[in-house]
């Protein structure tokens, strides 16, 4: 049974102030819960909502990581540092980083690495744009991102990272990818690792990304390959986020 992982990605939205009363809601919300539960916060803010989070099994993760391990590389946040300051995930490849930065299936698998060697669980992103979609790429365009990393990492990688299917279109558009629409890429992506290892494929976590809210989020994660969420938008409310969470 893979244990299901329900994670914020706040993006780029509020101040230290908002951020800490935002995880002080949570952590007294939560009660006790089977599934891991998880925010993604900006990096400037990782300690402060640490500090909040410390008593809590709320875990934290950051938003990217660099694909360099250290050195002359100005504005970037390295793995070490992360872990340093108690980052357990970061994501890698989300597609506000691919479209608008320039984050190629390259570079997202070197940070991919850097994060997972100094035991940063990677959580990375995947998905197809509407046009990819409209032109029936959607599996050639998750083969691509996933067999980048596969290459440079390995499929025993995969024993210590998240998966998360964020289709671009539904992704801050309010237009959720149908249960059915989601579970076909979830296992069509469980089965491309199942074709090099079936016990890691059995065991890593495939979460759903793109539009989640307190109304959709149960009849998604009660698809048998869908096993959590990544939650943009909804995550910035607390109330909603923890009903959201609770609906595993
Ligand atoms: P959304 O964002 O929930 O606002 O669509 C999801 C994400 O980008 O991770």
């Amino acid at each position: 049974m893979r244990q299901s992982l329900i994670m914020g990605n706040w993006k780029m939205n509020g101040n230290l102030q908002d951020g800490q009363q935002l995880a002080k809601a949570l952590a007294e919300g939560l009660g006790e819960v089977q599934q891991e539960v998880a925010v993604c916060v900006p990096f400037v803010y990782l300690s402060g909502i640490r500090d909040v989070l410390a008593s809590s099994p709320i875990a934290l993760g950051a938003q990217n990581v660099a694909d360099q391990a250290s050195g002359a590389y100005t504005g970037e946040v390295s793995a070490t540092m992360l872990a340093d300051i108690g980052a357990k995930y970061a994501l890698v490849g989300h597609s506000e980083r691919r479209s608008y930065y320039g984050d190629t299936n390259q570079t997202v698998a070197n940070r991919f690495c850097q994060a997972q060697k100094q035991n940063v669980i990677p959580v990375l992103c995947v998905g197809e744009t509407l046009e990819e979609r409209e032109q029936d790429r959607t599996f050639q365009v998750v083969d691509e991102q996933l067999d980048a990393v596969i290459d440079a990492a390995g499929i025993e990688a995969f024993a210590n990272a998240v998966i998360a299917y964020e289709p671009v279109w539904a992704i801050g558009t309010g237009k959720t990818a149908s249960d059915d629409q989601a579970q076909e890429v979830h296992k069509y992506i469980r089965e491309r690792i199942a074709a090099r290892s079936q016990a890691i494929a059995d065991k890593v976590q495939i979460l759903y990304g793109g539009s989640v809210k307190a109304d959709n989020a149960k009849a998604l994660f009660a698809m048998p390959d869908i096993d959590g969420g990544l939650v943009g938008g909804a995550s910035l409310d607390a109330k909603g986020f923890l009903q959201i969470c609770h609906s595993v």
